[in-house]
């Protein structure tokens, strides 16, 4: 119970400050788009997580992906063909349902997406920063960034604090997140995680890494971890895996001091004197 009052609390939180973002920023389709799809489409660059919008309404009609892209889960739960055979190429991943999206914006980035298409190249056809191959650098840099022995630079949170992932941390990660071991192949690999991380559209991510966003030469390093991680791959040649045994065996040792002072009170305060009591 105590655990889901307190999921509950952060929920609550979190739909605050995506009530406070709304509230102050305004709804140009562009500026919408860049922040809330750009993570997972491109127009005209390829696949990322989603498919590719260019010409989308070539494929589909207006009214129907208006209708999508206001409840994607609904209409996939409808049972709807096209909408099946979407979420098989995008390997099982459904579309979340973007906060503040409302049936004009969902029209005005259709228009959005329109215009885009008709151009020789869109500012929207995919960032390039992803293009480098991953070092083994990378996955060490990623690793400390993922568990937080390096801060992020824009002072975000630490991944671990929310996600747990293969054999990481001795007290494993937070719970809050999914388990991020698969996550690198569920999204789509390289290009689509980078442009993902660049921007997260997770709803509890999101507002969180836009005011302390991951910079961009710290993506790539945390692709590599994530890819390393999915592929069982672990190069384990740093001491900071050590040192954060060694603290979690400090904290586990604090604790136990702690349970034995509070029981330990206990027994001799209520149970003594009442079994004493029992006995006279
Ligand atoms: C977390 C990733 C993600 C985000 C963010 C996202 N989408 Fe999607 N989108 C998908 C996926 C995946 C699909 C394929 C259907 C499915 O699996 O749910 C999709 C499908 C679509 C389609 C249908 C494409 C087609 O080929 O018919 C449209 C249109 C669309 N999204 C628009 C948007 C818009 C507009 C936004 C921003 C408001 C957005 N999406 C945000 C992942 C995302
Ligand atoms: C405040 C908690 C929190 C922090 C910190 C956090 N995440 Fe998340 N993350 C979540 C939650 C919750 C989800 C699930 C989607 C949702 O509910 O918003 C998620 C989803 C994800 C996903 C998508 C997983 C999938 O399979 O769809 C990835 C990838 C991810 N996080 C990576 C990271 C990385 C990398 C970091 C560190 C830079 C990080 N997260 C930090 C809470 C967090």
């Amino acid at each position: 119970m105590k655990n889901i009052f307190s999921i509950n609390t952060i929920i609550s939180i979190t739909l605050f400050i995506n009530v406070n973002s709304f509230l102050f920023s305004q709804s140009d389709p562009e500026e919408f788009f860049e922040k809330n799809c750009f993570s997972c489409h491109t127009i005209g660059g390829g696949r990322l997580t989603g498919p590719d919008l260019k010409d989308v309404e070539k494929r589909k009609d207006a009214a129907w992906l208006e209708k999508f892209i206001l409840n994607p889960e609904s209409v996939i739960n409808s049972g709807d063909a096209y909408a099946s055979k979407l979420l098989k190429e995008a390997r099982g991943v459904v579309m979340p349902k973007v906060a503040n999206l409302d049936q004009s914006m969902s029209r005005a980035l259709l228009k959005f997406i329109r215009e885009e298409s008709s151009k020789e190249k869109s500012r929207f056809a995919g960032s390039t920063f992803a293009d480098r191959p991953l070092t083994e650098e990378d996955y060490m840099i990623g690793n400390e960034l993922f568990i937080g022995t390096k801060r992020l630079k824009n002072k975000g949170p630490s991944c671990i604090s929310c996600h747990e992932i293969a054999g990481e941390g001795f007290l494993g990660g937070g719970l809050l997140g999914p388990d991020l071991t698969e996550a690198y192949g569920r999204l789509g690999g390289k290009k689509a995680i980078a442009a993902w991380l660049a921007n997260p559209s997770s709803e509890t991510m999101s507002p969180i890494y836009k005011k302390h966003p991951i910079d961009e030469d710290e993506v790539l390093p945390l692709v590599a971890f994530l890819k390393n991680k999915a592929e069982g791959k672990d190069i384990v040649s740093d001491a900071h895996d050590f040192n954060f045994m060694i603290f979690g065996f400090i904290g586990l040792a604090l604790c136990l001091v702690l349970f034995d002072l509070a029981w330990g009170n206990r027994l001799r305060a209520v149970r003594k004197p009442m079994v004493k009591g029992e006995l006279s």
